[in-house]
């Protein structure tokens, strides 16, 4: 078992390990009542391990179940929660506990900061995505029609149980779909990105096995990572919580575009190998640094292209609309002082980056990407602004990288050797997810 510890809100841990669901008695303490938020299949799975452990306290505990996906993200489930709260005398000092994936932390987190103002709240994680990312921060919300998450609030939970056991059930597609986030966290910079870089280049096998210690080492990294960057920006107010975005614009693009059919860590790490191929283009890293991004997300069984079909000129407009842009495009790109804020990159860069994740380049889509044919994007000569997002802080960029002195060594560079075997094209997901065409893109400042 693992812990964090966070200090945004009052401060409050992050526990890692399997069977960590018990702590809930203490991390709750004592409460006359209990609301458990959840989903009907995570309860099926794991609602009998958390009674249990709340059989052992003098609460009373009620289960609320909420819709599937993303659907359930709407201020009528959480009018429909408060309501049924507020009739069964659920009071400020008492708890609400959310267990199940990101779709059951925002509802059941929103849920919480609005009733009575803010009631506690517990996260028990169960899906890979939520326990390194969605879990830790304190983020909640809800969609519109007119957005996704464009309503919620800043609510840091009492605690974060992010129980190893419960991934060994999730399904396979959204297992995957956790190590997109995870692989994103590889490329941030520091010790612990070194220790997640290491682990998914050494021991992927294990990883994709589910190997319970494997998965804490791991899901412990992540959360420490994400952790420090919460800590120094805990409302996004500096923007240092940007780094956390990276692969995500046209991660974001990609689903926005396919009406959230596909899954968030697949679009992402294809977002990641575009990240790479545009910050190569403009010079910032070498064909390494682009080499260790498509291997590790390929090793991942994740997709290193686009789906088929994906149009440039709806990809861009999408990713204008991406809340760091403010109308032109901003992007996280790897460079010599790591991870950065860069506006509006070369055409020429963003039409090679492109073509590289296997956007069309036909028709009115890249072509009308490159209006002069000299290169822009030459280390040196680009007229783009960046700023830096990265918490370390204390490297220059002055020189571009050469090829022999990559800015950041991780041991994960070891293993892209020439040597190793061809990457394999992976297939995205089955989209057996429902679109949801009520709901669009980011176009206003609550997307992740
Ligand atoms: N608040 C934040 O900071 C933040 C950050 C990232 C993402 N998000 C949000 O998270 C959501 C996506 O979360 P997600 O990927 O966890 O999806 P999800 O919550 O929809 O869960 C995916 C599926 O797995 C099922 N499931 C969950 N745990 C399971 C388990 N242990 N065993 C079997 N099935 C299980 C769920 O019922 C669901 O069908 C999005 O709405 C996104 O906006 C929020
Ligand atoms: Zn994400």
């Amino acid at each position: 078992m693992q812990s964090v510890t966070l200090k945004a809100g009052g401060g409050y841990e992050a526990v890692i390990g399997a069977g960590v669901i018990d702590q809930a008695p203490r991390v709750l303490g004592r409460r006359a009542r209990i609301a458990v938020v959840t989903q009907a299949l995570v309860a099926g799975h794991h609602g009998d391990t958390l009674r249990r452990s709340l059989g052992g306290t003098d609460a009373t505990v009620e289960f609320f179940e909420i819709p599937e996906g993303e659907e359930a993200k709407s201020l009528h489930c959480v009018e429909d929660l408060c309501g049924r709260w507020a009739r069964g005398g659920l009071s400020r000092r008492d708890a609400v506990v959310g267990l199940g994936g990101g779709v059951v932390g925002d509802v059941a987190g929103f849920a919480a900061a609005v009733y009575h103002r803010g009631v506690d709240v517990l996260h028990i994680p169960t899906t890979l995505l939520a326990q390194v990312d969605s879990s830790i921060g304190g983020k909640t919300g809800v969609n519109l029609r007119e957005g996704k998450n464009l309503v919620g609030a800043f609510h840091q939970p009492v605690g974060v149980l992010a129980d190893i056991d419960t991934l060994a059930t999730l399904p396979t597609s959204d297992f995957r779909s956790g190590l997109g986030e995870v692989a994103k966290y590889a490329f941030l910079g520091g010790s612990d990105a070194q220790e997640v870089a290491t682990i998914l280049d050494c021991e992927h096998d294990a990883v994709l096995s589910r190997d319970p210690q494997l998965l804490e080492r791991l899901v412990s990294a992540c959360v420490a990572i994400k952790a420090a960057v919460v800590d120094a920006d805990e409302r996004e107010a500096t923007g240092d919580r940007a780094v956390l975005n990276y692969g995500h614009t046209l991660g974001h693009a990609l689903e926005a575009d396919a009406g959230y059919t596909l899954r968030h860590g697949e679009a992402v790490a294809t977002g990641l190998v575009f990240a790479a191929e545009l910050a190569h283009a403009m010079g910032r890293i070498d064909a390494i640094g682009v080499e260790r991004h498509r291997r590790l997300v390929a090793s991942l069984g994740l997709p290193t292209e686009v789906p088929e079909g994906a149009e440039a000129s709806a990809l861009i407009a999408h990713m204008r609309r991406d809340k760091k842009a403010a109308g032109g495009l901003t992007f996280v790109l790897d460079g010599p002082a790591g991870p950065e804020l860069v506006s509006d990159p070369p055409h020429e860069a963003m039409a090679r980056a492109l073509v590289a994740v296997g956007v069309r380049a036909g028709g009115s889509g890249v072509r009308r990407l490159i209006p002069w044919r000299r290169s822009s994007c030459c280390p040196g000569r680009t007229s783009t602004s960046s700023v830096r997002v990265s918490p370390r802080s204390t490297a220059t960029p002055t020189s571009m990288l050469s090829s022999t002195s990559p800015a950041r060594l991780h041991p994960s560079t070891a293993t892209t050797s020439s040597t190793c075997s061809p990457i394999t094209k992976v297939r995205w997901s089955t989209q057996s997810r429902a679109r949801v065409d009520g709901v669009r893109p980011w176009s206003s400042t609550r997307a992740r």
